[in-house]
């Protein structure tokens, strides 16, 4: 048996919903994608949102509406899914990569302001899995540079910051619902925000700057008749994904409940386990997306390659994007973010994971850790092999 790091759960009522969409014979952005919005503008507690295709699409359509020029910069952190810095890209703007918090892994407000030119125009704070950014000091930044915050929550959807749902904080905020996310539609984004303009332009963006789509001109006098008001991508929401959609928000409150209690666990599990340093999370705001722990003194691999011979998958997230050739005339040194893409080791966290499994992700990462002990404690006499390995009894002992 493997156990993968991600996996959605889905249940029969996904599917009863989808067979809904096919039985209306309305598969494109329709009713179940105006549900599903009106849905997640009730559970942000938002007053506009703009469904599209993915996350990606997101952040595509909301840095666009900003109507960026070429020479224009905007900071995003490197420590994220490469779809972040690729937007800003599409967007025909330039990324600005800036480094992380040892702590958190989430945006370093004191790197980003050193970044700032006159040509910088917005911020990407990005809620690394799950944690929400120090959202204070990012709007101080941006007040003091003008700047515009486009939050990518992709990783954040159902998380607060200080009490408040994100989704609600800044100009802009982009979600995703891809098949691992804290919810899916098996492919899905959101655009979120409070200012009726910028949901005008966004809306507007996802049909190809037509006007009214075919859902909203179905029964007026010429449903045929549209007008193009401006640029735009082909980026809706479909039917299909929506209905999922709207069965996965239901069973959000167990997801949350769950997920945290498999990263609680994991916290208690790791916590001392020389070799092994944890993330910041503050699960009381925090919906976790992933479980990420730093594996220290260059045996990161040697504990992956350990885990999968045990069964376990694990991940990389991410590589700093400052590294891909791609964005090689962006090169710069961000120590932090650096070090981290070499420590970096995602384990297996999703609803439907047992605590068996979870025991045995913990006994494996121990194994690994134990074994490494013995050999330190027999060729260290400075250092009593008891207290090294204490921390790993009281973990075995409470399984
Ligand atoms: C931080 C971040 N931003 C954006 C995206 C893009 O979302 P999607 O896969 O829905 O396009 C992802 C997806 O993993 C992500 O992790």
């Amino acid at each position: 048996m493997t156990i993968p790091v991600q996996r959605p759960f889905l249940g029969p009522e996904e599917l009863q919903a989808v067979e809904r969409v096919f039985a209306s014979r309305w598969l494109g952005l329709g009713a179940f994608t105006e549900a599903f919005e009106h849905e997640l503008r009730t559970f942000l507690g938002v007053q506009h949102v703009v469904a599209v295709g993915s996350g990606t699409a997101a952040l595509h359509i909301a840095l666009d509406i900003l109507d960026l020029k070429p020479e224009d910069e905007v900071l995003v952190p490197t420590l994220t899914f490469v779809a972040t810095a690729q937007a800003v890209v599409m967007a025909g703007a330039t990324p600005v990569f800036c480094d992380v918090d040892a702590r958190t892994f989430n945006l370093d407000v004191h790197d980003a302001a050193s970044r700032i030119t006159p040509r910088t125009k917005a911020i990407i704070p990005v809620h690394y899995g799950g944690t929400a950014c120090d959202m204070d000091a990012v709007h101080r930044l941006a007040a003091q540079a003008r700047l515009k915050v486009i939050e990518d929550a992709a990783h954040a959807f159902g998380s607060t910051y200080h009490g408040q749902k994100i989704g609600t904080l800044s100009d802009l905020t982009c979600f995703s619902f891809d098949p691992v996310k804290n919810i899916t539609c098996g492919e899905g984004g959101a655009v979120v925000t409070n200012d009726r303009d910028l949901a005008d332009r966004a809306a507007s963006r996802r049909v190809l700057g037509i006007t009214r789509d075919t859902w909203s001109r179905r029964e007026a006098a010429h449903p045929w008749s549209y007008d193009v008001a401006g640029p735009g991508f082909r980026y809706h929401m479909s039917n299909i994904n929506a209905a999922i959609g709207l069965e996965q928000i239901k069973r959000f409150e167990a997801f949350r409940e769950r997920r945290r209690a498999i990263a609680r666990r994991y916290d208690e599990a790791f916590a001392g386990v020389p070799g092994l340093l944890l993330r910041e999370q503050h699960l009381a705001e925090t919906c976790p997306f992933f479980y990420v722990v730093r594996v220290m003194d260059g045996r990161r691999d040697d504990l992956m390659n350990h885990l999968k011979e045990a069964g376990i998958m694990t991940g990389v997230h991410y590589i700093p994007n400052h590294l891909h050739q791609v964005f090689a005339q962006q090169r710069t040194t961000l120590a932090t973010a650096e070090r981290l893409g070499e420590e970096i080791l995602t384990l297996p966290l999703f609803y439907e994971m047992t605590d068996e499994e979870v025991e045995m992700v913990s006994a494996a990462v121990y194994r690994f850790f134990s074994a490494a002990t013995r050999v330190v404690a027999l060729v260290s006499r400075e250092r009593p092999a008891a207290t090294a390995r204490q921390p790993l009894r009281a973990i075995s002992e409470s399984r």
